[in-house]
């Protein structure tokens, strides 16, 4: 799906997986890559990678926890879906 060398630490990547599909790949450290829909929850705007500690929408400014995807500030009404994912070599996969 994407290569791990692809996801900053400390920060993340939109990544396509086929169709019109993405997922947030975000990399809280060296070994751990976790995986979210990017689809704001509120009215599904694809958000930003995490920066400055938080996942933002660009378009009412939601705010989410990169290590959860928990809402940090609306007005999404619920946190990013996570998707499991598990590093396999140089990859990230779909688990
Ligand atoms: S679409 Fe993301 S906050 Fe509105």
């Amino acid at each position: 799906m994407a290569g791990l060398a692809d996801v900053p630490v400390g920060s993340g990547a939109l990544v396509d997986i086929g169709g019109d599909g993405q997922l947030l790949l975000v990399r809280p450290s060296e070994s751990e890559v976790r995986a979210f829909n990017p689809a704001c929850p509120h009215q599904g705007t694809t958000v930003n990678p995490p920066a400055g500690g938080t996942i933002s929408c660009p378009t009412h400014r939601s705010a989410f926890d990169p290590a959860t995807g928990a809402v940090l500030s609306g007005p999404s009404p619920r946190g990013l879906a996570e998707v499991a994912v598990t590093v396999s070599g140089p990859d990230v996969v779909l688990s």
